[in-house]
């Protein structure tokens, strides 16, 4: 595992994917450490840095994967920031798409809602990741601060892609806050906001096949002079 990179940043954007299957090879905590550190330059608003990052490996991530798809099935779930995105028109097109693209690869028909549940159910188990993060939020903060977070966690998906490792930021693990933070010891004042289980990709999963795509950057991106 190396920090060092050459590649051009481009290049790691576009390679980035969301991860859906990891090989058991693990980082060292010092590896982690070396890793994840530069992220913490990403920007927030009046360099506040309102985020905090618990990463769980070894035993703490074991525990975590033997407990939350329990207290999922059995309804035990607790959510800090309320998960009421309602998509229609291009959005709705959009979810559909990835859903697609993601079922396609996996080999499932989209009537076949026993393989989407098993193939939802793997969010809990980190999709067999060695690692899986947490990003937290300090109680009271809201959109403009989880904006912050956001940049924060890209910061640390891109430092993940650039070494040759792979991720998968999940809202799914945020269903089960109380979960995670009482396994954690994780203080109250912190907000789960989303999971990211990382490692390195097993390469022939089919759920690793997975390319979603993106709008022309002439919807979204406007030149004005
Ligand atoms: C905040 C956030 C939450 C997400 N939650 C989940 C999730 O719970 N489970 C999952 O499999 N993918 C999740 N994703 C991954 C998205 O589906 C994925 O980023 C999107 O389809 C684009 O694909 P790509 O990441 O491969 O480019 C999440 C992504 C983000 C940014």
């Amino acid at each position: 595992m190396t920090t060092e990179t050459l590649r051009p940043l481009s290049e790691i954007l576009e390679s980035r994917r969301s991860c859906r299957a990891f090989l058991p090879e693990s980082l060292s905590d010092q590896e982690l450490q070396d890793l994840l550190a530069p992220s913490l330059r990403a920007p927030s608003n009046c360099n506040t840095q309102p985020w905090y990052l618990h990463v769980a490996s070894g035993d703490a991530l074991e525990r975590l994967r033997r407990r939350l798809p329990d207290d999922f099935a059995n309804g035990r779930m607790t959510l800090d920031f309320p998960y009421d995105g309602k998509y229609s028109d291009v959005f709705k097109e959009r979810q559909y798409a990835s859903a697609q693209a993601l079922y396609g690869a996996m080999g499932i028909e989209r009537e076949d809602k026993e393989a989407r549940q098993a193939a939802f159910m793997r969010n809990f188990t980190f999709f067999d990741a060695p690692h899986v993060g947490f990003f937290f939020l300090p109680e009271g903060f809201s959109e403009r601060e989880a904006c912050d977070l956001g940049m924060f966690a890209q910061s640390v998906m891109l430092l993940l892609e650039a070494a040759g490792l792979a991720s998968c930021p999940q809202t799914a693990l945020a269903f089960l806050s109380d979960s995670v933070r009482e396994e954690l010891a994780i203080p109250s004042d912190q907000r789960l906001m989303f999971g990211l289980s990382f490692g390195y990709a097993d390469p022939d999963a089919p759920a690793n096949r997975c390319v979603t795509d993106r709008a022309d950057a002439s919807q979204l991106i406007s030149l004005h002079r």
